[in-house]
């Protein structure tokens, strides 16, 4: 059995990884790397989570294939590289295992526990969070040194760009390894150190927190702070427009935990406007309705 030391040592493309939690992000991270050629066993404790997203990466792959951006063979050998699994211990072959479930920090722990009973010790796992501490994540592990961050964005497929995490005690070989293999999606990878939010999600975070204290104060509405942030800021999406992207259950969770990892500094303070819209089931794309209406499949705004 390789030792986790031996990551340095295995040169070479990744073959076969595994993603744990199916949701918007995990079934992100298995589509551009089944598309790369990699052997993707995608796991969710939900059943037909995993199907289901299957389903839509298959769609996805449909419309690149109409698009022309997909060549007949690259779809079908993308669909045999992805495969949905019911147990956990068919992770036992995997090089990489990356997590993308829900933002706990004791269930992540727990996740990767189980994980290394399964996985060789030269596996390494990586866990896709967006606000915890990845140091802390690592310690409930039997072996740190093979924990670190692989920090995708959403949409995955198209946000060509992913934060490689060191840990306090993640071993360099790790990191180079999850450089290469974020190279190996097409994406691109950047180098971070263990702080809360990392760079994005620390430098960006202020865009939706002033844009929401914008809002409370009166300045102007939503969509007029949308526009001008899209139109005149140059930003792809306004702030609002990216809130109901990502959904009020993992954003202002993200919000509360950055702040309290920052004891408190104000800067970071979260929104009473989105608390109360979480506590409201209002949480954006996903329910239909977020500060836009998304009924009928356009994005309106609530009269
Ligand atoms: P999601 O809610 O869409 O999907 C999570 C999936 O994980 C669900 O299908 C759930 O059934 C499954 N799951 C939960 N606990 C599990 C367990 N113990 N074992 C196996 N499966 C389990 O969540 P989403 O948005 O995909 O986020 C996942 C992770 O990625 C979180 O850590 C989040 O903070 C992070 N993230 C989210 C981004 C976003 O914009 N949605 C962006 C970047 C990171």
């Amino acid at each position: 059995m390789p030792a986790v030391s031996a990551v340095a040592e295995v040169h070479g493309s990744i073959g076969v990884i595994g993603v744990i939690g199916a949701g918007a992000m995990g079934r992100g991270i298995a589509q551009i790397a089944a598309q790369a050629g990699m052997q993707v066993k995608l796991f969710d404790v939900q059943a037909d989570a995993a199907e289901n997203a299957r389903k839509a990466v298959l769609a996805q792959w449909e419309k690149l294939q109409q698009k022309g951006k997909l060549t007949e063979q690259q779809f079908h050998s993308a669909k045999q590289q992805l495969q949905v699994v019911t147990a956990m211990d068919a992770m036992a072959d995997c090089e990489i295992v990356i997590e993308a479930i829900v933002e706990r920090l004791d269930v992540k722990r727990d996740l990767f526990r189980q994980l290394e009973a399964i996985v060789s010790a030269g596996c390494i796992l990586a866990t896709n969070t967006s606000s915890l501490s990845v140091t802390a994540i690592a310690a409930g592990a039997a072996m740190p040194e093979r924990v670190a961050g692989l920090h995708f964005f959403n949409p995955v497929p198209l946000m060509k760009v992913a934060e490689v995490i060191a840990g306090l005690r993640t071993r360099s070989e790790v990191v180079q390894r999850l450089v290469a293999f974020t190279h190996q999606t097409g994406h691109r990878p950047v180098i971070t150190k263990d702080t809360p939010g990392f760079i994005v999600n620390h430098a960006g975070r202020a865009y939706g927190t002033e844009a929401l204290r914008v809002l409370q104060e009166g300045v102007a509405a939503f969509p007029v702070i949308d526009a001008i942030m899209r139109e005149a800021a140059g930003f792809r999406l306004g702030p609002f427009e990216l809130l109901d992207l990502t959904g009020l259950d993992v954003s202002h969770p993200v919000m509360e935990s950055i702040y309290q990892q920052y004891y408190q500094e104000p800067r970071y303070r979260p929104s009473v406007i989105t608390a109360q819209r979480l506590q409201g089931g209002v949480l954006g794309r996903k329910t239909g309705r977020g500060f836009y209406d998304y009924t009928d499949g356009a994005q309106t705004v609530p009269q």
